[in-house]
């Protein structure tokens, strides 16, 4: 079993960065994104998600790990109260492919019942996960809920996925920095990188 970031290594195998593992060589990373560039996606996005919820009680979902770099700059450039919850998924298989088989390991520790949900994510892929927890949050019934991405990798969509707020839309490459990782690596990065 792998938790937290499960899905994070799952994923990295659709790119093949095993078999550079088993060269035992380092992967090359090219830029993608600058620390500028996200921060001016990041200021983006809170601009339009302060317009939107003004006076209202947000409460922000993340997943661990992968988003807590994004939102925490979120928040910060918001300027408006918030609250903030993380939930962790697991996924199971052999699968080099995000299987859809997820279960939740941890869930909310608070009450969503009638508040306003804002679903902050790093990285929408397939889109299996993202569904897997806007089906839990919508059985806890929540006045409203809405998306917020930072990379739309839409080109690898399986399932259809709203997304309310986005930052980019990434090319189909395997991405690295900003709190996302490979098999854990890369996730300190202050930029976003991908696997060449
Ligand atoms: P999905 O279920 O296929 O949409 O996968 C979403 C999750 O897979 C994201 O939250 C990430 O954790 C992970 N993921 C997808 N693409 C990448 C990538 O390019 N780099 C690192 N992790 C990724
Ligand atoms: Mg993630």
């Amino acid at each position: 079993m792998c938790i937290g970031a499960h899905v994070d290594r799952m994923r990295a195998g659709g790119y093949n960065p095993i078999g550079v593992l088993r060269m035992n060589t380092e992967p090359v990373l090219k830029p993608l994104y600058s620390r500028e560039d996200i921060a001016a996606a990041v200021e983006k996005l809170a601009n339009e998600i302060r317009r939107d919820y003004l006076g209202k009680r947000l409460v922000i979902v993340g997943i661990l790990k992968g988003s807590f770099m994004f939102i925490a700059d979120l928040i910060r450039q918001l300027n408006i109260p918030v609250e903030v919850e993380f939930v962790v998924l697991s996924s199971y298989g052999e699968g080099t492919e995000s299987s859809g088989n997820i279960r939740m390991v941890k869930g909310l520790s608070t009450d969503i019942k009638g508040r306003d949900v804002l679903v902050v994510e790093d990285i929408i892929d397939s889109g299996y996960t993202i569904n897997f927890l806007l089906d839990y949050l919508r059985r806890h019934r929540p006045a409203s809920f809405k998306l917020c991405v930072l990379l739309d990798k839409r080109e690898r969509r399986k399932v259809p996925v709203v997304i309310d707020y986005r930052g980019f839309t990434v090319p189909n490459k395997f991405v690295v920095g900003y709190g996302i990782d490979w098999d854990e690596k890369f996730r300190y990065l202050p930029d976003i990188r991908y696997i060449d």
